[in-house]
């Protein structure tokens, strides 16, 4: 039971999760929060001791020599003689630019199988109000962080210049090792890694959106020596589909210190009398069992309280002011929240499983014609595809992408009797439908840019930056949200739309929100959050008013993926690069944080439009099966043999669905050590076990390469039903399965049933 405790004699306050715990305490004079503890989990005496023992506070003087035993700010403000990275800095009216605050009140609170602890913190001469909130969840180690900022007005507005969302203290270590995800278009979440040392690492984006350039999630081992299956680690997430820092520090002490939120790079808020700024979650999660431990504690808990959890049960219109109410990320999941545990108290219940589906995309490019997708459209649910999706170019003006970003209608000349007409065919097939949209996005060539030019982003008397031919929207612009709004909902209205496909394909420029064009707060930097406040209030709209509508997001492939925006969709699009040899390492860089169920992957076509590389239709196959599995290819230039297989392997990826979906996942090889890339997959009830693995180039008899299962019992035995082959748990796991001869580019599809 996630449970949550206070000490009112020692004022200390205790987060007790799955295995870990999280303490902090109150300075004597009740003028700064102490962290004390994250990690391992501990009696209370032995937190309560810690606090007796640890010096306070962390001097301008700290050296190393200190051990870093001093306790630092559990949310640092800036003011005093602090040096570390600030979570908090504000400025007054009467131009004070230093924080202080007293203790005021803490309020713990229970919800279904979360609990939620608040701690109010007043700043006595000017009445800021700052709130820490932390939520816990039964059964998980993840521990969610936020914070509110009310200004109840006696000082008057305060412009807040800095504001992370937590920041996260960890030990003393000898040798700290940062890992995350960095890569660009056709080249998303690559693992890479850095030793830290004295000074700060950096992670951002500036762009606007999540970023292809760097994913907001990191690892830290103190030592370095962390490895998939063992080893001390902690790591962070942020819910937040705009600009973003992360900021990892060695302090002089040789503490790390890691903090985060909303990137403070030409944003600020003025936050005027009465008004509340709320940050979003970042989350973040202790483990001794290393970096696949990590990775099945993110994806377990985001298939609990993250995923499908969207809201979907609100009033049916989104929310233009006051941002979100919901700023945890796993509030939508209080429906779910009381159901019995399926596995050490977590929840049973989960995201339905995701649809096979087919995307036009690579077989059409623009040249779209209801002819040609229904045309598409038959060949597919031959296959047994589930979901057909309409991809760029069925709108008005699209025939190339210079043109119709904005004008959301069905083009005459491709659909000369409207979208229903392919809609009915595709029901009729047995599929869902679905349609891409970008609806932040304006061609100056569309009737929407020439009816409203100041609807874009930009700055009197600079020019505006074009990228792929089209401009932003300020969704900042409460009349913009709210046409954007009202055009998604008009579509998904008078069409039978399942499943909308949702891009974005490029970077902010040119920021500005001119007064002209209706900035009426004098504060056109707040543009940067609001932005991203206004497009969770759309999704969280338009699921709320068609609840049987599923979301996906893209933004020119893996470019906005992170768990805010997955709170309100149900899968993304990991990479535009469907050169299946390349997505081996994109998922596995995905895999560290975002779980298989909503990694989009299609089959194409050979040669690879991208790579030029030709690959056997099955080792594509079982590439993209390796999460939610679509077609891509043109299938009116696939083979009657190419079909024949195609639909026996979607048949398969059906049977073994649930446990890619919804299991356990073990990376039981990987391509930067091994010869071959492998996943295993556990069902949740240990009763089924899938592995895929993907063979490059055979280098001097490497096929001997057997690799070693994870997480089974070792006095089981398993059976592959297909060669009456059973195996001892034990055996699988210390010597490993042997995968037989593999041509280059070979790739093995195994299922065991525990027996
Ligand atoms: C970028 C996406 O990543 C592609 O899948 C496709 O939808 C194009 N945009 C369409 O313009």
């Amino acid at each position: 039971m996630a449970g949550v405790w206070h000490d009112g004699d020692a004022q200390i306050w205790g987060l007790e999760m799955h295995r870990t715990c999280y303490a902090f305490g109150l300075a004597a004079d009740g003028t700064a929060v102490r962290h004390l503890y994250w990690g391992p989990a501990l009696p209370r005496a032995a937190l309560t001791g810690l606090a007796a023992s640890g010096r306070g506070g962390i001097s301008p003087w700290e050296r190393r020599i200190s051990g870093g035993q001093a306790q630092p700010d559990e949310y640092v403000p800036w003011g005093g003689l602090r040096y570390d990275e600030p979570s908090l800095k504000v400025e007054y009216a009467d131009g004070t630019r230093a924080l202080e605050w007293r203790f005021a009140a803490h309020r713990v609170t229970h919800h279904g199988s979360r609990a939620v602890l608040e701690l109010d913190l007043a700043d006595p001469a000017y009445g800021l109000l700052v709130t820490l909130h932390y939520q816990i969840y039964d059964g998980f180690d993840v521990l969610e962080r936020w914070a509110t900022i009310a200004n109840p007005g006696p000082g008057g507005p305060v412009l807040i210049r800095q504001a992370h969302s937590a920041n996260w203290w960890l030990p003393a270590g000898p040798r700290w090792r940062l890992r995350y995800l960095h890569g660009g278009w056709g080249a998303e979440t690559q693992l890479t890694q850095t030793g830290l040392n004295y000074g700060k690492h950096v992670l951002e984006s500036r762009s606007g959106t999540t970023s292809h350039h760097l994913n907001p999630w990191f690892t830290l081992d103190p030592d370095g020596a962390a490895a998939e299956d063992t080893g001390p680690v902690w790591s962070g997430a942020l819910a937040w589909s705009g600009s973003w820092k992360l900021v990892c520090e060695v302090t002089p002490s040789g503490r790390l210190h890691a903090c985060g939120g909303w990137n403070d790079f030409d944003w600020t808020h003025q936050l005027a009398p009465g008004g509340e700024l709320v940050l979003p979650p970042f989350a973040g999660l202790h483990t001794t069992g290393g970096f696949g431990a990590a990775s099945r504690e993110w994806h377990a808990w985001q298939q609990a309280h993250v995923l499908g959890h969207g809201e979907r049960t609100g009033a049916g219109r989104p929310r233009w002011a006051g941002g979100l109410a919901r700023p945890a990320v796993a509030d939508g999941a209080d429906g779910a929240d009381g159901a019995a545990g399926a596995e050490g108290g977590r929840p049973a219940t989960e995201p339905a499983l995701r649809p096979v589906l087919y995307n036009s995309w690579e077989a059409t490019s623009f040249a779209v014609s209801a002819d040609g997708q229904a045309r598409l459209a038959e060949l597919a649910a031959k296959l047994g595809i589930e979901c057909f999706v309409v991809d760029d170019g069925w709108f008005t003006g699209r025939q190339h992408d210079h043109a119709g970003l904005g004008d959301w209608t069905p083009d005459p000349a491709k659909f000369p009797h409207g979208l229903d007409p392919l809609i009915e065919r595709v029901a009729a097939l047995g599929m869902r439908f679905g349609l891409w949209a970008e609806p932040e996005m304006v061609n100056p060539d569309s009737d929407l840019y020439r009816a409203h030019p100041d609807w874009v982003y930009h700055f009197a008397n600079r020019a505006r930056t074009e990228h792929r031919n089209q401009l932003v929207l300020n969704l900042a612009r409460p009349d913009v949200a709210e046409w954007v709004f009202r055009t998604l909902d008009g579509l998904l209205s008078r069409h039978g739309i399942r499943f909308v496909k949702w891009d974005m394909n490029r970077p902010f420029s040119e920021p500005g929100w001119p007064a002209e064009a209706g900035e009426a707060d004098g504060n056109p930097e707040r543009i940067w959050a609001e932005h991203v406040r206004n497009l969770y209030a759309i999704l969280d709209g338009l699921r709320a008013a068609h609840p049987g509508v599923e979301f996906e997001s893209c933004s020119g492939g893996g470019g906005r993926v992170d768990l805010g925006i997955l709170g309100r969709v149900d899968q993304v699009w990991t990479s535009d690069n469907t050169d299946a040899w390349d997505r081996v390492r994109i998922q596995e860089g995905f895999s560290q944080v975002y779980p298989p169920q909503v990694m989009m992957n299609w089959v194409t076509d050979s040669p690879n439009w991208l790579t030029g590389r030709r690959l056997p239709l099955s080792f594509r196959f079982h590439v993209a099966m390796a999460g939610g599995l679509g077609i891509g290819g043109d299938l009116l230039g696939w083979s009657s043999d190419e079909l024949a297989e195609a639909a026996t392997l979607i048949a398969s990826y059906k049977e073994i669905r649930p446990v890619i979906q919804r299991g356990h996942l073990y990376r039981v090889a990987s391509l930067d050590s091994d010869p071959l890339g492998a996943w295993q997959y556990l069902a949740r009830d240990g009763s089924e076990v899938v592995l895929l693995g993907w063979w490059g180039p055979d280098q001097c008899g490497t096929r001997l390469f057997r690799p070693r299962l994870a997480g089974l019992d070792s006095s089981a035995s398993y059976l592959d039903p297909v060669t009456g082959q059973a195996y001892l748990g034990a055996s699988l796991m210390d010597v490993g399965l042997d995968l037989g001869q593999t041509a280059d580019f070979g790739s093995t599809l195994v299922r065991l049933r525990r027996c």
